[in-house]
């Protein structure tokens, strides 16, 4: 049978078709506006989403036999908030993942009803990005819209409403919300009240493996596939990234290079880091996971590229670099603030250190290091969590880069395994798609009988104890322009 997994991403919504056996056999990707109305704020309409992945899903399923379309799943862009009115109408256009309007809400949370409880309801604490402090921003903010609400959901999760008519969500995007007990799966009661909402008001959860419905019939025909084909409720990005991987079971680490950067940590238990520092999530394979985001990975080098210095051809430019773990500049990567570790939606893009015989490969080369020194911030949180970390799998549109892999692997120390697919979040939904339909038992099996790694980046102990000695610099940088980034933000 065939199985479709949708990547509903930040710039762009991707579509995979995938065999039963885990073989890839198309995908197409259709882009849609992303809006900043003020500084720092960051907004799509979900009607573009739909839109998108209709005609997104007409072209995947162009020349392919659709009676043997079984199930369709989803990764999705985690944390953004979508209200439905009474006639199920979108009320206003999404605040995404990687908004930052709301840090007084995230104050008010963090310190007046306090990091401890919240990590006691939902073992996470406040970030400008979750949904909950958006919720509170459009109460106070938009109280008309506020009160018009009648379903709140998660971007995927309007997709698979769409598509099927059932207002559901998953373990692993839930978990994004701060309206969720992660550890007993369910809606914090405690959390809602905080927000002024009723548990009806919330989508049903499923895990991230589970049926949730089939194709409505208008859907079903515009597509020309089965009533029958199944909805599978999917997962956040991250987590559907991580399932793409293999990074499923106990200790598997995933890194994603998309818009946003993640390290992903898969565990069988559910444990909480004692700082907050990392989010402690539920995973789509059943279990949980612990996970450092920063908000501008992909997205910083593509605004080099594409805004700064105004070039398409990416490798071109990374020819250039050769003296790895001896530039003199640094970039602080906080392009959209800060979410792991340092929780600062004021941080800015910072470049430090340049001379007069600075050239544009160095900086280049800069950006590339910003992002894997950012990442080892949230790897150094797990390791003093006493969490033992020797490899990774890597996927997302900057895990295409050799040059990238090769500075992330000495940068982190740790070995890269390389897998046949980097298309983490699309290839996971459709292996969640997969294991709905019965394909597979469970997530661990899909993942053990799909995912292939292809290749394995080995740090190299000069290389890597040169980085170690530009970490060490590159860590005192934050700190230092911290007082100055809440001056000029
Ligand atoms: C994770 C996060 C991002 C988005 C990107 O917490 O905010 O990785 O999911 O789509």
């Amino acid at each position: 049978m065939l199985y479709i997994g949708v990547d509903l991403g930040t710039s762009a919504v991707k579509l995979l078709l995938m065999e039963g056996d885990g073989t890839i056999q198309k995908i197409v990707s259709r882009e849609y506006p992303l809006y900043f109305p003020n500084p720092g704020w960051s907004e799509q309409n979900p009607k573009d989403w739909y839109e998108q992945t209709m005609e997104g899903l007409k072209e995947l399923l162009a020349d392919c036999d659709r009676s043997r379309v079984a199930g369709i799943s989803f990764g999705g862009q985690m944390h953004g908030l979508v209200i439905l009115d009474r006639d199920d109408q979108v009320i206003r256009p999404a605040i995404l993942w990687n908004d930052g309007r709301t840090q007084e809400e995230c104050d008010y949370l963090n310190n007046v009803i306090g990091k401890e409880t919240l990590s006691s309801y939902t073992a996470n604490i406040a970030f400008a990005g979750f949904t909950a402090p958006k919720l509170l921003w459009v109460q106070k903010h938009e109280p008309e819209n506020f009160s018009r609400i009648e379903k709140i959901m998660l971007p995927k999760d309007y997709l698979a409403y769409r598509l099927s008519g059932v207002h559901c969500t998953d373990v692993s995007d839930a978990s994004g919300m701060l309206l969720f007990d992660v550890k007993n799966r369910c809606w914090s009661k405690e959390m809602l009240d905080i927000c002024g909402v009723r548990e009806e008001q919330m989508a049903k959860i499923f895990e991230s493996y589970e049926v949730v419905g089939t194709l409505l019939p208008e859907v079903a025909a515009q597509l020309g596939l089965s009533e029958t084909v199944k909805v599978i409720a999917g997962a956040g990005d991250n987590a559907a990234a991580a399932v793409g991987t293999g990074t499923v079971g106990d200790g598997g680490c995933n890194i994603s290079l998309g818009t946003s950067g993640t390290i992903f940590i898969s565990s069988e238990k559910f444990g909480v880091d004692k700082y907050n520092a990392l989010h402690a999530f539920a995973h789509a394979d059943g279990h949980y996971h612990l996970m450092g985001c920063m908000l501008s990975a992909a997205s910083c080098n593509k605004w080099w590229m594409d805004e700064i210095i105004g070039t398409k051809d990416y490798a071109a430019e990374q020819a250039q670099i050769t003296k790895l773990g001896e530039n003199h500049v640094f970039y602080l990567p906080y392009l959209m603030g800060e979410r792991s570790p340092h929780n600062n939606p004021n941080a800015r893009a910072t470049f430090i250190g340049m001379t007069m015989d600075t050239t544009r490969a160095d900086m280049t080369q800069a950006v590339l290091e910003g992002v894997a020194f950012a990442l080892r911030d949230s790897l150094e949180v797990a390791k003093s969590l006493g969490i033992q970390i020797e490899r990774t799998k890597i996927c997302g549109g900057g895990a295409k880069s050799p040059l990238w892999k090769k500075i992330i692997a000495n940068v982190l120390n740790l070995k890269v395994d390389v897998i046949e697919s980097e298309e983490g979040p699309g290839l996971g939904g459709a292996m969640l798609a997969a294991v709905g339909c019965g394909e597979y038992a469970s997530v661990e099996e899909a993942a053990t009988k799909i995912v292939r790694v292809i290749d394995t980046i080995e740090p190299d102990g000069q290389l890597a104890a040169k980085y170690d000695a530009r970490y060490q610099q590159f860590k005192q940088i934050y700190p230092t322009c911290r007082p100055l980034f809440d001056i000029i933000s």
